[in-house]
């Protein structure tokens, strides 16, 4: 997906988090550059109601329609960390874990986890909540997706923050994906 910059902070049916400005900083490599920003800045939330437009013959939600919503999370997180205008490059470890019926509630969770010079990498989760407000996670996945500049150009993005030590652990495991992904491509 492309999504298009405007001011506006949802996702959809959302409540999203704030955005702010963080200090100076950030782990962003190969020229990335300027102020770094954390992942909660762009950390963002969507929640949906599975309706009958959304289930297939066998009454569970269509794969195709959570993984349209999980696209959109992932490029609402990342045009907020970038600024930019954003384009799906890769998805991987997209897993279905449990199925979602009619009138069960979906939130999708998107937050940025790794920064190269144009790319984000974003983990999406979903879950789903029944009536009685349990959860169970129902997919999740990590989306890289490249800030494009006003040409369609790839364009670099502010280094990500780690304030955490398991963003730390995220980011050290995103490098590996991101190696695993770069030999992937090479081949
Ligand atoms: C993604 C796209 C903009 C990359 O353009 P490009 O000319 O290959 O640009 P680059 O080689 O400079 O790569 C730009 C960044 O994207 C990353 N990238 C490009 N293709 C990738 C892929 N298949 N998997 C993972 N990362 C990828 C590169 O690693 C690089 O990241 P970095 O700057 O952080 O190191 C281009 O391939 C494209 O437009 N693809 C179609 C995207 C699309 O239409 N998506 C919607 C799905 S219908």
């Amino acid at each position: 997906m492309v999504t298009g910059k405007s001011p506006e902070k949802s996702a959809g049916q959302d409540g999203s988090r704030g955005a702010g400005q963080s200090p100076e900083g950030g782990v962003g490599q190969d020229g990335a550059r300027g102020v770094g920003k954390s992942a909660r800045e762009s950390r963002t939330e969507q929640i949906q109601v599975v309706q009958q437009q959304h289930i297939n013959g066998y009454r569970r939600l269509f794969g195709g329609q959570l993984m349209a919503w999980m696209d959109v999370v992932a490029g609402v997180t990342a045009r907020r960390h970038s600024g930019h205008i954003v384009t799906t490059a890769f998805v991987d470890n997209l897993e279905f874990l449990a199925p979602a019926y009619i009138d069960n509630l979906v939130i999708i969770n998107g937050r940025v986890t790794h920064t190269g010079r144009t790319s984000m990498e974003v983990l999406v989760e979903a879950d789903t909540e029944a009536m009685d407000s349990s959860r169970r996670p129902l997919n999740q996945a990590y989306f890289v997706m490249v800030a494009l500049d006003e040409t369609d150009r790839p364009v670099p993005v502010p280094p990500l923050i780690l304030e955490t030590e398991e963003e730390r652990r995220e980011w050290a495991a995103a490098e590996k994906r991101r190696a695993y992904r770069q030999g992937y491509r090479q081949k």
